[in-house]
């Protein structure tokens, strides 16, 4: 155990479902290791203003069925600051904390690396709807979000299909179009875009369906990643008038980033937790846990920041084969 006897643990950023069950693992596999667990509020807000209690083993029952993060979460702007990072060493000090588990995205482990340069050593577990973070080939709450959208496209299909229209389905993923593609394929949509690649809406949007039409095809899904440059109201309109086709769109929104993990969250969860607590026991600081080929491993937190993953290429062929 080394020097360390007390575990912070708390979620920043984007809330991701399964947030609650790594909560809840790294909160049993401490005590279970002999460690004292203080969960910390509101991911860094709550570091830099001490705002923090300890978790006992019941303190985390009943939540790992639970959507959200009951230690709540927040973006922190004060945390990209020389000063809010000295806070927050200063709350460590004095609430004797030894490490910081941080469960979020790849911004919420900058500042994790920031606050191990400044003397308090950290572990982060990836959590994010996105499945955005470079190190890891998963990240908890993805396959949840995934199950949301898949549920929110089979509906919008049966009323797409009925009236014989495109319907356009704005998705998140501001930087990334892991949730676009994965529900696209799933959804058998006609068209997916993605933030990764800049469409040419002639070739790939408009053609598609029209040489769909031409087929006998009578309604269209189209998919989009938020973070791709232009509206779905914008695009929704270019497809009406370009195909003269009744064109619909629907902006999930937030609905995706909430609901009861599945089971594939909350075992990921529950893995990385425990992994992120046998880590502290030997000693391995500064990490990022991850999931990689099958395995839940750990990466530096320097080297898994510098990691970068993009949409497979074979998941954007299966797309073009199977969309016809
Ligand atoms: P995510 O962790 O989901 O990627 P954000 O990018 O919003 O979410 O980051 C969450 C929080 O992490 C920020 O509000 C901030 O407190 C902290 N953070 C993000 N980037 C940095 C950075 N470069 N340096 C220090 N802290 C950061
Ligand atoms: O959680 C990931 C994500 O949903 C991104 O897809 C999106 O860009 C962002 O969070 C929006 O979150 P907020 O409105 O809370 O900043």
């Amino acid at each position: 155990m080394g020097n360390i006897r007390t575990i912070g643990v708390l979620t920043s950023g984007g809330d991701a479902p399964g947030m609650n069950a790594a909560i809840r693992a790294v909160v049993r596999a401490g005590i279970y290791y002999g460690y004292k667990v203080m969960g910390i509020k509101r991911g860094f807000t709550g570091l830099v203003s001490g705002d923090m209690e300890e978790l006992t083993l019941r303190a985390v029952s009943g939540i790992i069925q639970h959507g959200g993060t009951m230690l709540k979460t927040s973006r922190c702007p004060e945390f990209k600051t020389k000063e809010g990072i000295f806070k927050g060493v200063s709350m460590c000090k004095i609430f004797g904390i030894d490490v910081v588990v941080v469960i979020g995205g790849d911004g919420s482990f900058r500042g994790a690396l920031d606050l191990s340069k400044a003397g308090i050593p950290v572990i982060g577990i990836p959590a994010t709807i996105d499945n955005d973070v470079g190190c890891t080939d998963y990240t908890i709450g993805f396959d949840t979000a995934l199950n949301t959208v898949s549920d929110a496209l089979d509906k919008i299909k049966d009323t797409g299909y009925s009236h014989e229209r495109v319907s356009v389905l704005e998705v998140m993923g501001r930087k990334a179009g892991h949730i676009a593609i994965n529900t696209g394929i799933a959804g058998g949509a006609e068209v997916i875009l993605i933030p990764e690649e800049t469409p040419d809406y002639e070739k790939d949007v408009i053609r598609p369906i029209l040489e769909g039409r031409n087929r006998g095809k009578t309604d269209f899904n189209v998919i989009v990643a938020e973070g791709v440059d232009i509206s779905v109201p914008e695009l929704s309109r270019m497809i009406e008038e370009s195909t003269g086709i009744t064109t619909r769109y629907t902006i999930l929104g937030y609905i995706q980033r909430g609901g009861i993990p599945t089971v594939n969250d909350r075992v990921m969860a529950s893995r990385m937790g425990v992994k992120a607590v046998k880590d502290i026991r030997e000693g391995k600081l500064n990490r990022v846990i991850a999931y990689k080929n099958g395995k839940v491993v750990d990466f530096d937190i320097e080297e898994a920041l510098k990691q970068t993953k993009s949409v497979d290429e074979e998941m954007i062929e299966l797309e073009r084969i199977l969309s016809l």
